[in-house]
């Protein structure tokens, strides 16, 4: 994985057909989009429940590009193994998570993947102030984590840009997970953010069957954040 700052979009399976995982994601990287983000839910870190490390494997041999994992689960370092083994290219785990996030990000690096760290919205950007030279990827929740379709949460913005400014010229994503669609991502693409996770704004209108629609909701929120830059 080489690093850029260009805007990559990247969708959310939690918002495809869950029956069809395997053809969801070859329609969707087939359809423009830059990473597939996977979203892993225990039930208990979080109050939903998805899928486990099982499930990504079995996804894995249908994207060609990068499988973004994030971990909403506790705790998260006894399963970060699996996770790397089911082929995942980046692993997120949550700072709220547990109380050793410093020793969860050195394990998902010593696995082999580029390690992510994310940020509920309570949760203050100084909380990884001490992190910085052990994180690929900043993930500021815009949603409270758990489900799709839930409304961006504005109060992130200023979260995004203080990040940004910590950051410098380090190479570290600024990923923006929940609510993002074609109003909001210039907002945050404006703050500094480079990757922007979607589920429903993506999938809204398409299906397997019928792939273009993933297509133009990919092209307009990317096309938004571009230019908000
Ligand atoms: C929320 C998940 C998100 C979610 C985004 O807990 O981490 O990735 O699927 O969905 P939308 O884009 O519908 O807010
Ligand atoms: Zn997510």
């Amino acid at each position: 994985m080489t690093f850029d700052r260009s805007i990559k979009i990247a969708p959310s399976i939690l918002a495809a057909d869950f029956a069809n995982f395997g053809a969801e994601c070859a329609a969707i990287e087939a359809q423009g989009c830059d990473w597939v983000h996977v979203d892993v839910m225990d039930g208990h870190f979080v109050p939903n429940i998805t899928f486990g490390p099982a499930t990504c494997a079995a996804i894995r041999p249908h994207i060609k590009g990068i499988m973004d994992v994030h971990l909403m689960i506790a705790p998260v370092d006894s399963y970060i193994d699996a996770f790397v083994e089911a082929g995942a290219d980046i692993v997120t785990a949550h700072v709220e998570a547990g109380p050793h996030i410093h020793r969860t990000l050195q394990a998902i690096r010593a696995a082999g993947a580029k390690a992510g760290v994310a940020l509920n919205p309570a949760t203050p950007a100084s909380s990884v102030t001490h992190l910085l030279d052990m994180v690929d990827l900043i993930c500021v929740m815009t949603v409270n984590p758990g489900f799709g379709g839930q409304k961006f949460i504005h109060s992130q913005i200023e979260k995004v840009k203080t990040l940004r400014e910590m950051i410098g010229d380090r190479p570290i994503h600024i990923e923006i997970d929940g609510g993002v669609d074609v109003t909001t991502a210039p907002l945050v693409a404006a703050a500094g953010a480079d990757v922007l996770v979607a589920g429903s704004a993506v999938f809204r209108g398409g299906s397997v069957e019928n792939p273009g629609p993933y297509g133009t909701n990919i092209a307009a929120i990317r096309a938004a954040a571009e230019a908000a830059r």
